[in-house]
């Protein structure tokens, strides 16, 4: 409709589509036209304009009166109503989380819920991280070759989730695949037929979390999010209501553990590429907080955000219509030479690397970026120094979720030979 309403939308514009295999493989490298000479463009395909400079990005962000948050968790590709009735047949009602909340209602439950996030509370959490980690890396270690996503990434982070959830921990495989139905409902292009079956598993999510809910209820005194949100709620029950509780039990888990699971295999994948690096942090784990730093900016979890807009504005001088769509491409801003100096190379002595927009920038900016900063460090610290001869299994083929924003290889192969391990020589 914006388009129809007179802006002439360029070839490459109209060609743009994110599920197409350029963005699948690359988004930063799939947009770089549109930072050279289309900063802001409507896509006509998606229904959305598209922001790619850090700038502009970062603006956006800034401002979350104009450019509201709400439709960040909405499904991308238009529901079928087969698909709409599966979810009805569960009494799917996921509503506003904190992410997608706008104000005046979303600072107060911010600050209501973010004590267990401060740093003095996380510091309780690194022996278990750390304890996991190593669990998982004792499994391996002397294989010679490993999936590292599989046998790793996807569940330590899993169950980092669950416990700062403060969740139950049965029930992970099956939790993996809600997981994963929950990332393609929300960002992806699943055709009909899929679109029933995501649901399915979507609509078994909504109604695991509603029955973990319930029963951390019945004796919420324990540690972690959730039951801290339900004592919450007995002070502030304005403020922190029954259908947001049941809300961040579900978007909770998908919020820490996937973006987290995606960051790491991103960020090794990434330095085994840069070998180099790879040894530089091998030599010097002091280097390790501005590795990840700079894979976060690098190769990011999370591609590209949405926001609505909420009156007429314009976005890097682009006249954009109230009710506009935003996809905000905040994986382009991170690469984005405006801001980053050479930003397709690997940097660990960049000195803004801390500038990513990769956890999303200003009042909604993520909470959970500190732990997620700790696991991918203590991964880093435990491969480096017991598999620092680790590599990539050659011509290997990454495949990836097809959606617009989660973003992580879905398997991770590496090899190295256990005769070499540091902790055979040194026992
Ligand atoms: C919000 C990314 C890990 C909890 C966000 C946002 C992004 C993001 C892009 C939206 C920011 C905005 O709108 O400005 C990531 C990435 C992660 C990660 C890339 C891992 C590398 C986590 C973890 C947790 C978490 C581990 C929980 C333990 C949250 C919450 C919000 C949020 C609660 C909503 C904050 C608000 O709207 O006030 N995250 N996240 N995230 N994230 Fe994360």
């Amino acid at each position: 409709a914006a388009a129809a309403a007179g802006c002439p939308v360029s070839p490459r514009a109209s060609a743009f589509d994110p599920f197409g295999p350029e963005y699948q493989a690359d988004p930063p490298a799939a947009v770089r036209w549109s930072r050279d000479e289309e900063p802001v463009f409507y896509s006509p395909r998606l229904g959305y304009w598209v922001v790619t400079r850090y700038d502009d990005v970062k603006a956006v962000f800034r401002d979350n009166t104009t450019f509201s948050p709400s439709i960040a968790l909405e499904k991308i590709t238009p529901v079928s109503a087969e698909a709409t009735a599966t979810l009805a047949k569960y009494g799917y009602a996921m509503d506003r989380t904190l992410v997608n909340e706008d104000e005046p209602e979303h600072m107060p439950r911010r600050r209501v819920l973010m004590h267990p996030f401060t740093p003095e509370q996380l510091v309780h959490h690194e022996p278990m991280v750390r304890r996991l980690t190593r669990e998982y890396v004792d499994r391996f270690v002397d294989a010679g070759k490993a999936d590292l996503v599989d046998e790793m990434l996807w569940e330590v982070p899993l169950t980092v989730a669950l416990h700062f959830l403060g969740v139950p921990e049965e029930d992970m495989a099956t939790l993996r695949e809600y997981s994963i139905a929950h990332t393609v409902n929300t960002w992806g292009r699943p055709s009909p037929e899929e679109q029933v079956a995501v649901a399915e598993n979507v609509g078994k999510f909504w109604q695991y979390a509603g029955t973990v809910l319930d029963k951390l209820r019945q004796d919420p005194s324990g540690h972690g999010w959730i039951p801290y949100s339900i004592r919450a709620q007995r002070e502030h029950p304005d403020v922190i209501t029954d259908s947001y509780l049941h809300s961040i039990m579900m978007a909770g888990i998908v919020a820490a553990h996937e973006t987290t699971a995606n960051a790491a295999a991103n960020a090794i994948k990434l330095l085994l590429e840069n070998r180099s690096v790879w040894e530089e942090i091998c030599a010097d784990p002091g280097l390790i907080p501005h590795a990840v730093e700079e894979c976060l900016r690098h190769s990011g979890s999370v591609a590209a955000w949405r926001r609505l807009v909420t009156r007429d504005t314009t976005v890097g001088g682009v006249p954009i219509p109230r009710g506009a769509k935003l996809l905000i491409v905040n994986s382009s801003a991170n690469r984005d030479e405006r801001h980053f100096d050479h930003p397709d190379e690997v940097d660990l002595r960049r000195d803004n690397a801390t500038d990513h927009l990769t956890f999303g920038y200003g009042s909604h900016q993520c909470l959970g970026k500190n732990l997620a900063r700790m696991e991918l460090q203590i991964f880093l610290d435990e491969l480096t120094r017991r598999l620092p001869h680790l590599e990539l299994v050659p011509d290997q083929e990454f495949t990836y979720v097809p959606n617009t924003s989660f973003r992580g290889p879905e398997h991770l192969w590496v090899q190295w030979d256990p005769a070499a391990n540091p902790e055979r020589a040194d026992p």
